[in-house]
């Protein structure tokens, strides 16, 4: 199947995709992870301009040399000076990408300016992380899990720390796919209730929050990301005490019992986790930012390749 022109012209919370269209990236990026040299022309001619309001390092990275892998290229737009929509509005932004452009892939401070961009745009926009969600990221997760375990479904998540962003992403994805997904974290960093109510009600798994890891063991995964995400200037050793109890250490790992400890990274050592866990065998942290590159290049090919430019049968 292919995404381009379908019912998916854009990837801004990560709802807009079904349960088959995230099967069938998930596929395709195993696909392609597998025999990388059967889509060197998926993408020719291809251009994505990738657009950032903070910073980054995996992301801008594998969608740029994802693209070269697919036969197309990415530019890197650094908006974070003197910022998007300062120097001409977002709406003409949008519109001139969209003239020399294939599709835009933004990292903005607010979801509302991917919404704002997506509906000025032509092409599709794909959300590189928001205040909100980070689809491409739990893409990724998803792979590798999926690589892990040979899939997601009935697999025991927990999430610990502050439920953000990549918190509503896991969940969205990962209770898609059959996993359950809890996240423990202090009272005022829980994920909404609008939002668990939406996964629950969308999804075969269960997502749900806590405040202690009472009850939870075993589970099959531990999760975490930073204690204060970007756009948000709290010193972390302002939120340390508040978020101790949450951090992966060895004590935690010793009462939950994981098959496996994942991260976004960027890691914060002695803060979320002790280095002594990210470093340990235990950690996915490498594979899920190798998986960045896959998940993303499967995402991109689905919505823009042409039709005949991916091996249909493959993908059914
Ligand atoms: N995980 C992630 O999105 O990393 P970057 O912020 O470095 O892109
Ligand atoms: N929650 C983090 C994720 C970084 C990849 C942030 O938004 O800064």
């Amino acid at each position: 199947m292919t995404l381009k022109n379908s019912t998916l012209p854009h990837l801004l919370t990560g709802a807009e995709l079904s349960l088959v269209q995230l099967e069938s990236v998930l596929a395709l990026a195993l696909a392609q992870k597998a025999k990388p040299a059967d889509y060197q022309q998926t993408l020719a001619g291809k251009s994505i301009a990738t657009v950032f309001e903070k910073p980054s390092l995996r992301t801008r990275v594998s969608f740029a040399v994802g693209m070269q892998k697919l036969g197309g290229q990415a530019l890197y737009l650094d908006e974070q000076t003197p910022g998007l929509g300062q120097r001409e509005s977002l709406a003409d932004y949008a519109k001139n990408l969209s003239c020399w452009c294939d599709a835009i892939v933004a990292r903005v401070l607010k979801h509302e300016t991917l919404q704002i961009l997506a509906e000025h745009a032509t092409v599709p926009v794909i959300n590189s992380l928001c205040d909100q969600f980070h689809p491409c990221q739990a893409l990724a997760d998803c792979l590798t899990l999926t690589e892990q375990f040979g899939g997601l479904n009935g697999l025991h998540i927990v999430y610990a720390g502050d439920g953000n962003n990549v918190t509503r992403s896991l969940m969205l994805y990962a209770a898609m796919l059959g996993a359950h997904v809890t996240s423990v974290t202090p009272p005022d960093a829980a994920v909404d209730s609008n939002w668990l109510d939406y996964v629950n009600a969308n999804s075969a798994g269960k997502v749900a929050n806590a405040n202690d890891f009472n009850g939870l063991a075993p589970v099959d995964v531990i999760y975490t990301d930073t204690w204060v995400s970007m756009g948000d200037n709290t010193p972390l050793e302002q939120v340390k005490a508040r978020f101790l109890p949450y951090q992966i250490n060895k004590q935690l790992i010793e009462s939950l019992s994981p098959q496996a400890v994942m991260h976004c990274q960027p890691v914060h050592r002695g803060y979320e986790i002790t280095s002594e866990i990210i470093d340990s065998d235990l950690s996915l942290c490498l594979q899920q930012a190798e998986n960045r590159l896959y998940a993303q290049n499967a995402l991109l090919s689905l919505m823009l390749a042409d039709a005949n430019e991916l091996n249909q049968t493959e993908l059914l």
